[in-house]
């Protein structure tokens, strides 16, 4: 009758429910694009605040693309804003997060205990058809899936900030990882609109690994005299042709997380010296100059 039987393979790539763990700034794009591409979305925070605070991004970020896609036309963005927001739904319990989920993605902060607990409870919690990835932007995907019973069904899928803006989508795979899960991850990917590249397991995957190394040597540039931070930025944007030079993107995505991440690698590699930690970058964090987020970073913003 030309009905050909679905095969666990083509199930795998019919992703139509994803639960994202944690709201914060990735969270919330991820399943602000899930949910625009027409997903069930579902996430997973710790209180009703950070809820709130998720369904506030969202908000925010929703209007900006609505406002680009339908420009005069207040009646469809309007429509737009509301259909996809009716898609996305928050809960605080693990089970109910997961209980239809056909791909969990967790994007909570860099802490591999963290990591290692959620993903216990999700793997107990969620069927067994769910897939499982990490928004890991700097840790090991083989280490963070070392917990779970599915390592074949676990990837990486790493998204850039802002989420709904960005078009780049990292899909990293482990030794572990089936082909049928890296390509149910690739096709999710590619039909929420992204362009994807795909890596393997290593530190910073393609992006990271060379966007972070180049911050650095930006600030011991800096650090050195060689150049003021205006320069340096101007330079890298009118003669590389970068959107921000790399002190301004050190503000936007955060100067605790650069260092974070420069430490967490020298401790691992301590003989490559891409990854040796830059004072000038610590200093500025011990006094809590994160950047944008607090006001004040290599620049000033209040
Ligand atoms: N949601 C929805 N739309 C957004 C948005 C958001 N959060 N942020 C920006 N936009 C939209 C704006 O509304 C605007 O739309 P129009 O073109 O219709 O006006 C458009 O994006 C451009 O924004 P702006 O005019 O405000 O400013 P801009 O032109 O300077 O662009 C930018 C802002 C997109 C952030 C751009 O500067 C850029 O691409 N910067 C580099 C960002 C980058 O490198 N990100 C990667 C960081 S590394 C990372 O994320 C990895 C990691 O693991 C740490």
């Amino acid at each position: 009758n030309g009905i050909r039987p679905f095969s666990s393979s083509s199930v795998n790539n019919a992703i139509q429910n994803v639960t994202i763990v944690g709201g914060g700034l990735m969270g919330s794009g991820i399943a602000q694009v899930a949910a625009q591409k027409g997903n069930n979305v579902t996430i997973l925070e710790v209180s009703q605040d950070q809820l709130k605070n998720a369904q506030n991004i969202i908000g925010n970020s929703l209007g900006r693309v609505a406002k680009k896609l339908y420009k005069d036309d207040t009646d469809a963005a309007q429509k737009f804003v509301q259909e996809t927001a009716s898609r996305i739904k928050g809960t605080t319990e693990v089970k109910e997060a997961v209980e239809n989920s056909d791909l969990v993605v967790e994007a909570v902060i860099e802490n591999m205990e963290l990591k290692h607990k959620i993903f216990k409870a999700l793997d107990e919690a969620a069927p067994a058809k769910t897939l499982f990835a990490s928004n890991t932007s700097s840790l090991s995907i083989t280490e963070i899936a070392s917990v779970v019973n599915r390592k074949d069904k676990f990837g990486g899928l790493h998204f850039f900030n802002p989420v709904p803006v960005m078009k780049l989508l990292e899909i990293i795979r482990t030794e572990d990882t089936s082909d049928s899960t890296y390509e149910a991850l690739l096709a999710w990917g590619k039909a929420i609109g992204k362009t994807c590249v795909k890596c393997k397991d290593t530190p910073g995957f393609i992006v990271n690994r060379l966007l972070v190394p180049y911050i650095a040597e930006a600030v011991r540039m800096l650090e050195r005299g060689d150049a003021s931070k205006e320069d340096i930025d101007i330079a890298m944007k009118l003669g590389a042709g970068y959107p921000m030079g790399p002190l301004e993107l050190s503000d936007y995505t955060g100067l605790d997380t650069g260092v974070f991440i420069m430490e967490g690698w020298h401790k691992k590699f301590p003989e490559n010296p891409l990854f040796k930690p830059v004072e000038l970058q610590k200093k500025l964090v011990a006094e809590g100059k994160l950047g944008r987020k607090t006001g004040q970073g290599f620049y000033n913003y209040n």
